[in-house]
């Protein structure tokens, strides 16, 4: 189980459907509200059957005492892995809840594991439990999904309206149909850490946000370094670098944050105003990244080199630019550790930007 969980594969949780999880959390709370204490071995499966799929074993453990310890050991390695996400806070709660029990009945938290749990109050213990399952079914619930991106799946009325108002006030390249797929895959992925390489004035960024917001938990970092001396730093073609040594970055950047405030997203949207090769360390993973930064064969190849790493395996990828003579070094690159899901053309047939499912 370790090895699994060291390899990043803690996402197999996501193959669980939602609807059972709320189904099971549903008989752990009848059970606890019709029997309490008394509902103990009622309660055992479903509460297992919750974290089986975090744990990565099926076998279920022998007893509530056994059931905390497989909770105190998944909850040891999603704060290990998923250091600073929302998983790995419910994780840290499961620890707070053993702790309590443990301490209510005079124990240290690993006295309790080994206790003979005839000797613990049987209300505390079935609380004890319905506290880890709660934990449980929230972890599963912000696990990423690794379901497809469905084209056709509808998107809620505030985040059309935020990509509405993003083409209306911000400057980019995003298409709406590019801005559409980036929103459903957020929706339908639930990824807990989103980077985009090249904001520019945040086109591309709000409807990752917008989604983000709709879902109730993960962050966008957006690194952008607003800065010619970055942007040109590695050389594309005369006319590209002309223009970008040219344009009011002031001004690109000022709109943006006066939007994300504007906008209320300031809780979902991280900015990083920095180069991305500086920035790269900040990460220890990535579910969600989008590549639009540098177009210079060094800078695109650099980018797909320091950030496709730190994705976790089944995350997504968007390159933008795939066509690019400068860009295509780096797309085979990506290619040799990602399998494409999606292309974008552009106006004359030409694939403009892929979407990636990392190996
Ligand atoms: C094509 S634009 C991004 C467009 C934006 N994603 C959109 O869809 O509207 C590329 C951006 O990357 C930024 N950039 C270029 N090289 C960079 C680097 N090494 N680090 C950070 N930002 C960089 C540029 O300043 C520019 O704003």
């Amino acid at each position: 189980m370790t090895e699994l969980a060291r390899n990043g594969r803690m996402i197999a949780v996501a193959e669980r459907d939602q609807a059972a999880v709320a189904g099971l959390l549903a008989q752990i709370q009848d059970a606890h509200s019709r029997g309490g204490g008394s509902a103990l071995q009622q309660m055992m499966p479903p509460a297992w059957a919750l974290l089986a799929p975090v744990a990565l074993t099926p076998e279920a453990p022998n007893g509530p005492l056994g059931l905390f310890s497989a909770a105190d050991l998944v909850s040891g390695l999603l704060t290990e892995h998923f250091p600073g996400t929302a998983r790995a806070e419910r994780a840290q709660e499961i620890r707070t809840h053993i702790r309590r029990l443990a301490e209510a009945a005079g124990l240290s938290p690993m006295a309790l594991l080994t206790a003979d749990e005839r000797n613990l109050d049987p209300q505390a213990l079935s609380d004890t439990l319905a506290s880890i399952a709660r934990c449980a079914a929230d972890i599963v619930r912000l696990s990423p999904l690794r379901q497809e991106v469905a084209l056709d799946m509808p998107l809620p009325s505030g985040v059309s309206e935020l990509i509405e108002k993003a083409e209306a006030q911000l400057q980019g390249w995003c298409s709406r149909e590019k801005a559409e797929y980036l929103a459903r895959a957020v929706l339908s992925q639930r990824p807990e850490i989103c980077v985009e390489i090249g904001v520019f004035g945040g086109r591309s960024l709000i409807p990752c946000a917008a989604a983000l917001r709709e879902l109730g938990s993960g962050e966008i970092y957006g690194i952008e370094s607003w800065s010619p001396q970055v942007s040109v730093e590695f050389n594309t073609s005369a006319v590209n670098d002309v223009w970008w040594r040219d344009i009011d970055y002031g001004a690109i950047k000022e709109n943006f944050l006066r939007f994300l405030v504007d906008e209320r997203l300031m809780r979902e949207v991280r900015v990083i105003e920095s180069s991305s090769q500086r920035s790269s360390q900040m990460f220890d993973r990535i579910d969600f990244l989008h590549i639009d930064g540098g177009h210079s064969t060094y800078g695109s190849s650099e980018d797909v080199i320091l950030y496709v790493r730190k994705v976790v395996p089944g995350g997504i990828v968007v390159f933008d630019d795939v066509n690019w003579a400068t860009t295509t070094p780096a797309r085979l690159i990506l290619e040799a550790v990602c399998d494409p899901i999606h292309t974008f053309y552009d106006e004359a047939g030409q694939p403009a930007c892929m979407a990636f499912r990392k190996r």
